[in-house]
């Protein structure tokens, strides 16, 4: 097929929601590593790995050697069996989760992860109502999006969503929602949980579930006593902590395996997917103890502990661990950082640079001043890059938020390849030298 059939065919058969990025979307063929190529053969260096996905880079040959000898050994069982590959996974992951989390249930997504952590919390506490983020994304289910703070995804619940979920002010600085400055502000958006709880639930609380960088929200980055404030108060009214890492686990924060990590706090419950099977679909919930064996009678996630997503998993995690890719995030991360901080000289229309180890994002605003979002200068930086060969994401509210997340196996020469395509590209976009 050539690119214009599978555009004029993805139109035809495919939901309009699929494939959105992109004036002419951009049809992908092959990829290899940091690159991706299309169906005319154009190679692009790329920094978003399908939403910080492909973590280990695409293809990567031992996490293909492992999906391909499971695929030729065992593929599905359900979870009404145990097999070695998912007890494997369990048993390596109690080892790398902070603190006592050490029992894991795995499904097929970020969103049905969430949807387990919800379930759990409940049984465990015997609560119902649940403290989320303003700005915070969970997934497209009901629920998930009845906890996520973003309008425009939430327009796909058709109404109100599901009851009992109460969205406190998002630590989001840069905006801050008290119009204060951190550290004068004295985590004044992490003490108004408590008051949040008090007025509009009633009295005590399953869970407070948040992302460590609030990653469809543009990476906001919390300050860092931000999460002891809060999980202090939560557990003070009955409810337990669920650290959505879906975006922040296996190393992207750079020089520790989990976002929560650093903040110093230790979660009840974890959720993650996206980069754990490098691409191969899998979801995570795992709990400590108290809270998981509260969770009894059957449930089923008919492709959960999938053989083959479980040998990716376990793989990709021998991959960060034998190529040093958290010290690798925080080094190579860092130097990202610095060189987007230059940009920003250059361009006073980035109003915000934020963000941990290779999870970074530029805030665009029409004027640094103001802060006038400026939806319409992301989407021609991303055209742009595109352009020069560079994918990148797009986030935030009102899609102003650039949002650069690479492999983590990425090398100094590639950001630097990169920060000169993004420097040709906001060039280009803002009409500046
Ligand atoms: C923080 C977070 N939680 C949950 C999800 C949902 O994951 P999935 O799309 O795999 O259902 C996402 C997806 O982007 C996410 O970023």
């Amino acid at each position: 097929m050539t690119s214009d059939e599978v555009i004029k065919k993805q139109k035809q058969y495919l939901l309009p929601s699929v494939g959105t990025y992109y004036e002419r979307p951009l049809v992908l063929a092959s990829g290899e590593g940091r690159y991706l190529y299309d169906l005319d053969g154009n190679r692009y260096l790329d920094f978003f790995v399908g939403i910080l996905t492909v973590g280990v880079g695409h293809c990567h040959p031992k996490v293909t050697a492992a999906v391909q000898q499971q695929q030729a050994t065992l593929v599905h069982t359900s979870t009404l069996y145990a097999t070695e590959r998912q007890v494997e996974l369990a048993e390596r992951l109690a080892n790398l989760a902070p603190g006592d989390v050490s029992k894991s249930f795995f499904s097929n997504s970020g969103t049905e992860a969430n949807e387990t952590a919800i379930m759990l919390a409940q049984a465990a506490t015997g609560l119902d109502e649940v403290v989320a983020l303003r700005y915070g994304y969970s997934g497209r289910s009901q629920l998930a999006l009845s906890l996520t703070g973003n309008g425009a995804y939430r327009r796909g619940l058709g109404g109100a969503g599901l009851g009992g979920v109460h969205h406190a002010p998002a630590p989001y600085c840069y905006r801050c929602p008290f119009h204060l400055t951190y550290p004068s502000c004295d985590l004044a958006c992490a003490r108004d949980v408590e008051e949040l709880i008090q007025t509009t639930t009633g009295g005590r609380v399953a869970a407070f579930i948040a992302e460590p960088i609030m990653g469809v929200g543009g990476f906001i980055t919390p300050p860092k006593e931000y999460f002891q404030v809060v999980v202090d108060i939560v557990r003070k009214y009955g409810g337990v902590y669920i650290a959505d890492e879906v975006q922040t686990a296996w190393g992207r924060t750079g020089g520790r395996w989990w976002g929560v990590q650093q903040y110093g706090v230790q979660p009840d419950i974890m959720t993650s997917a996206k980069s754990l099977g490098n691409g191969q679909p899998i979801g995570w919930t795992a709990a400590t103890p108290k809270v998981a064996d509260a969770f009894t009678g059957p449930q089923i996630a008919t492709f959960g502990g999938n053989p083959v997503s479980c040998a990716a998993a376990l793989a990709t995690l021998q991959v960060i661990e034998d190529e040093g890719l958290l010290e690798n995030a925080a080094l190579v991360g860092a130097h990202l950082r610095a060189g987007l901080e230059d940009l920003q000289r250059r361009f006073p229309e980035m109003g915000d640079v934020r963000g941990m180890g290779l999870m970074q994002a530029v805030e665009l605003v029409r004027d640094p001043r103001s802060k006038e979002p400026a939806p319409e200068l992301a989407a021609a930086v991303l055209e742009a890059s595109r352009r020069e060969g560079l994918l990148i994401g797009k986030g935030g509210l009102h899609g102003h938020v650039l949002r650069i997340a690479p492999a983590l196996n990425i090398g100094r020469g590639d950001v630097d390849d990169a920060l000169r395509m993004m420097g040709r590209a906001l060039a280009a976009a803002t009409g500046r030298s």
